[in-house]
């Protein structure tokens, strides 16, 4: 069975103004996989504070992968790449880029997103954009590759 940690990372529905949709969206989807989550939460747009948490849950949780949603976008408030980044010690561009190429069918604003995918210790990091809408069709195009990418971070899988 393979762990997963949600983090969304919203300035209104951290403070309450605005329901988080997309988190519990990416948790039902991603047990629905068969994933295990083990934790998800709400974070202000703070690049500092979304790092720490990266940080804490690869070294504590280690889940196989982290799925964030929002914050990738062009508002100066946007940093969840920037933290992201910081906290990978390999980057996996092509998961990103997968993403992207293959949002563009469902909306040409999909090239407004930067974000990116890499691995930290034995967990992959995914950014998602913030919309349900964005997160159900990215999972729908990474889910079924992930563990391949798990399996291989973990030495279990085929080359
Ligand atoms: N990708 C998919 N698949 N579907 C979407 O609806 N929305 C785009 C883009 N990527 C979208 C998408 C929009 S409108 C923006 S502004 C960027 O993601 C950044 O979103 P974020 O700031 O919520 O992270």
């Amino acid at each position: 069975m393979y762990s997963a940690v949600v983090i969304t990372s919203s300035d209104r529905a951290y403070e309450g103004i605005y329901e988080d949709k997309s988190g519990p969206l990416l948790k039902e989807m991603l047990e629905r996989a068969g994933y295990s989550v083990r934790e998800s939460l709400i974070l202000p747009d703070e690049e500092e504070m979304i790092y720490d948490k990266l940080i804490l849950v690869t070294g504590e949780l280690k889940p196989d992968v982290i799925f964030t949603t929002g914050g990738t976008g062009f508002s100066e408030r946007d940093r969840v790449p920037e933290a992201t980044i910081r906290a990978c010690d390999r980057m996996a561009p092509g998961i990103a880029e997968a993403i992207r190429a293959y949002s563009m069918q469902y909306t040409k604003k999909a090239m407004l997103s930067r974000a990116v995918s890499g691995i930290k210790d034995r967990t992959i990091i995914i950014n998602l954009p913030g919309s349900p809408k964005a997160v159900k069709e990215c999972l729908e195009l990474v889910i079924p590759v992930l563990s391949h990418g798990i399996d291989i971070l973990r030495g279990e899988g085929e080359k």
